[in-house]
């Protein structure tokens, strides 16, 4: 089973690489399921059901996020109703939606079918603090397993001590564990030896001539001056930023792990 993991999409030119990139990613991979974060996919902040719908159509089978979950006011909406939404698991007992979901995946075994469970979890390192996901974590994991072989997990966080430790303790017991939320794509691809695939940070997909998706100057600015300014989305060089994960049905454990950047011609 081979699933593409998109980095967070920011603004239009993210969807935008989505819609472009897809078809062809799914072609040149063979892919079988799609993951993406959509934190920052309405106007670089927050996602609406506008925006989900779009990447939803564009191919995406589930949408993940983060700590922008909450700058739409609509939000509430995906998050009530959508069950291929997710928000940070560790968020406390009785916040609206949910932060894992179980999913058929077409497959080799099985008689062509097998289930996919994805979690979405959050950092605490410089970030706000949730529940402590090394605790929330892997009690799901467990409950998942009953229902599903291939678990991923996008960890939604700043600090890669923070990112490989709660990688590392999942080593065996998920497929994969992709980070996301720096922006930054890392070089760390790798299959832990209990058969978990790794990358630290998958990167952002949309406008890489910028500051982490935003127009450059404003935040040279507020660097500069200390005083708030409006972040506008970039627009050019667009790049799609991701990884593309196999693994073996029978297992659970990853086989691959291949990062990806795509740029829109
Ligand atoms: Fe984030
Ligand atoms: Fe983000």
């Amino acid at each position: 089973m081979k699933l593409l993991f998109i980095g967070d999409i920011v603004g239009e030119p993210g969807r935008r690489a989505v819609k472009t990139l897809l078809p062809k990613l799914r072609a040149e991979h063979q892919l079988d399921f799609v993951i993406a974060n959509g934190e920052n996919s309405a106007g670089g902040s927050g996602i609406t059901p506008k925006m989900a719908a779009e990447i939803f159509s564009a191919g995406v089978d589930v949408i993940t996020s983060g700590d922008h979950l909450w700058d739409q006011k609509d939000v509430m909406e995906l998050l009530a109703n959508e069950k291929r939404f997710l928000r940070p698991l560790n968020y406390p007992p009785g916040t609206p939606g949910q932060g894992s979901a179980v999913f058929d995946v077409r497959c080799s075994v099985s008689d062509g079918r097998c289930s996919i469970a994805v979690v979405n979890a959050q950092g605490r390192t410089f970030m706000p603090v949730l529940e402590n996901p090394f605790l929330v974590v892997p009690p799901e994991v467990d409950r998942l397993r009953q229902q599903a072989k291939i678990i991923f997990v996008d960890f939604h966080a700043e600090a890669t001590s923070e990112k490989i430790a709660f990688a590392r303790m999942l080593d065996g017991r998920v497929g994969a564990v992709v980070g996301t939320h720096t922006h930054v794509q890392t070089a760390d691809e790798q299959i832990f030896p209990g058969g978990t695939a790794y990358l630290s940070d998958a990167g952002f997909t949309g406008p890489h001539e910028s500051v982490l998706g935003r127009e450059i100057e404003p935040v040279i600015k507020r660097f500069v001056t200390n005083m708030p300014q409006k972040f506008e989305v970039a627009k050019d060089r667009i790049l799609l930023h991701g990884a593309v994960i196999a693994i073996d049905e029978a297992t659970g454990k990853a086989l691959k792990i291949l990062r990806v950047l795509e740029a829109i011609a």
